[in-house]
């Protein structure tokens, strides 16, 4: 099979409207993520927080909060004041935030936290109008329509509320995204579903949803690290236990999903025994921005311009 025998399959799939999920894998992930993805990639979003004032007293929410790696620095940041409303749509990773941030806030009483299940779009339109200070969107942007959900952010935000963003790039993890394409295309019955994702191409991209939505652009960078994972094996453990490969297992034949699997392991090997190691690069971007109005006191964090912080960023 070719690849006109992927895209005619990938058709009638967007006819048929079957797009997965990615609740299951992430459910899967959830007691590992905080040792696969937060050391490695949530150093990054720890960093874009520190791109946005975060006050005691503030009203804070957080969409697709995961396991709470940041709804915990949120919490911390608050100074014992404030509230954070987070909303998840995965059972299991909401279980791993309960358990890790409860016990805080159980510590400082004048901070109000919930952590709810749900959909990040209906959580917002349930927000009244003007209510909320800030609003943290960590890796989680390319699971809604974005203009459509930064609309809300807006909305929800107080004039000069602040919003950051921090979400992987449409070529991150490049050479395992080639190998899946190949085993997709010489195998086209493999795909059961479509994984559809809004990944921005760079962070201009997410700067021009902020503009459609009517969001002010403080910081816009691009960002990389180089993942922990150097042979096939290391990979595929890598994206399937940090949740990276979320909406995989929805994607493919549940029956075949080893035989994929090892379809794309013997890719890379192949592709090892050629180059030499992995160099699996996740790229990322990082915006943050406001609602219009307000005193103008929610510049970025240590001052510098917008375009001091264009610079692209990277980690080895
Ligand atoms: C890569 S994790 C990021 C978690 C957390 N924000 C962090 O920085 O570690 C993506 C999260 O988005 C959640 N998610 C995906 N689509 C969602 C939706 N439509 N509404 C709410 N949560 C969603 C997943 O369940 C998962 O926990």
């Amino acid at each position: 099979m070719s690849r006109i025998g992927l895209a005619a399959r990938a058709l009638r799939l967007t006819i048929s409207r079957t797009h997965a999920d990615p609740t299951a894998d992430y459910d899967a992930a959830s007691p590992s993520y905080d040792t696969y993805f937060s050391p490695v990639m949530g150093v990054h979003s720890l960093a874009a927080l520190d791109e946005v004032l975060i006050r005691p007293g503030d009203d804070v929410l957080e969409l697709a909060c995961g396991t709470g790696h940041l709804t915990q620095e949120i919490v911390r940041r608050l100074g014992g004041r404030g509230s954070v409303r987070a909303v998840d749509k995965s059972p299991g990773m909401l279980a791993v935030a309960r358990a890790k941030v409860e016990p805080e806030v159980e510590l400082s009483p004048g901070i109000e936290l919930s952590l709810e299940e749900g959909d990040m779009e209906e959580f917002l339109l349930a927000r009244p109008t003007g209510s909320a200070d800030l609003v943290v969107i960590g890796w989680a942007i390319c699971y809604s329509k974005p203009a459509r959900l930064l609309e809300q952010v807006r909305r929800v935000l107080r004039p000069g509320g602040r919003v950051v963003v921090i979400e992987t790039r449409g070529d991150a993890l490049k050479t395992l995204i080639t190998q899946l394409e190949k085993v997709f295309a010489a195998d086209p019955s493999l795909l059961t579903g479509l994984i559809r994702v809004s990944l921005p191409k760079d962070a201009a991209t997410v700067a021009r949803w902020f503009g459609k939505a009517g969001l002010t652009v403080d910081v816009q960078r691009d960002g990389h690290q180089l993942l922990p994972a150097e042979t096939p094996e290391a990979a595929l453990e890598w994206v399937q236990r940090s949740g990276a490969a979320a909406g995989f297992k929805d994607a493919v034949d549940q029956s075949r999903e080893q035989y994929a699997l090892d379809l794309i392991r013997d890719g890379l090997a192949r592709q090892v025994a050629q180059h030499g190691p992995l160099e699996l690069r996740h790229t990322f971007v990082v915006v943050t921005g406001r609602s219009p109005g307000g005193p103008a006191d929610g510049s970025p964090v240590g001052g510098g311009s917008a375009d001091a912080h264009r610079k692209e960023v990277g980690s080895a």
